[in-house]
């Protein structure tokens, strides 16, 4: 039978990029983490290590690493650029507090147990970062069903190596997202998704074939 509340989750759940300030109990965390360890992982690899941000003072590292990484984004990387004006507003946005958040966990490949043979590498490490996001969606999921909104942030990956000085991972963990987590201070927005019709075929037989 489907489950109605966990549908509900997934289908109410948005990035939030305002939060509260306040802290999320321990025990809560304690939850999103154990969900996100629940994820499929291929070969039961497990090959995900992840660390959980509360303090203050790296937080604010965090933040300023964040407002970088997103001018990069957004001035260099797309085929087509924001314009001036905008970029503009969304940096004036994250001085104002957009995506500081009371919790973030960063989420890094973690290929310090290898599982594969050499010839394999590319195999085991696509594998080990569709695992990561698996446990990185369950996370978001249910953080949302707790209350606690989240986005999770890709571009600290254009800036990998301060934000390895930063939060000094363990050797050989290679980050892959930074979540950041907290009650939201903005309503949620749906945002537009292409139709099922554009992004599903269905092989259902002969008879069933539509058109
Ligand atoms: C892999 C990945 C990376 C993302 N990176 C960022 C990011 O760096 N900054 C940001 O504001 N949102 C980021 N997002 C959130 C997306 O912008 C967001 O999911 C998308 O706009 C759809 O909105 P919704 O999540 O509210 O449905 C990322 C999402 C994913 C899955």
């Amino acid at each position: 039978m489907l489950n109605a509340q966990c549908l509900n989750t997934m289908l109410t759940r948005t990035s939030i990029r305002r939060f509260k300030p306040t802290p999320i109990p321990d025990e809560v965390v304690m939850r999103i983490l154990e969900a996100g360890t629940r994820a499929p992982t291929a070969g039961g690899g497990e090959q995900w290590f992840f660390m959980v941000i509360v303090d203050e003072e790296l937080r604010r590292s965090i933040h300023k690493l964040l407002r970088r990484a997103h001018e990069i984004y957004a001035r260099e990387t797309l085929l087509e650029p924001y314009p001036e004006d905008s970029v503009v507003k969304w940096m004036k946005r994250i001085d104002e507090g957009m995506y500081y958040a009371p919790l973030y966990i960063a989420a890094y490949l973690d290929l310090r147990k290898r599982m594969h043979k050499d010839e394999y590498f590319q195999y085991e490490r696509v594998l080990a970062i569709q695992s990561l996001s698996a446990a990185l969606q369950n996370m978001i999921i249910s953080a949302w069903f707790l209350g606690v909104g989240s986005v999770w942030l890709g571009v600290p990956l254009l800036l990998k190596e301060e934000f390895d000085k930063t939060l000094n991972p363990p050797q050989d963990c290679e980050l892959q997202a930074v979540m950041a987590f907290g009650y939201p201070s903005e309503e949620p927005r749906l945002r537009k998704r292409r139709g099922i019709d554009e992004v599903v075929i269905f092989k259902r037989g002969q008879e069933l074939h539509r058109a």
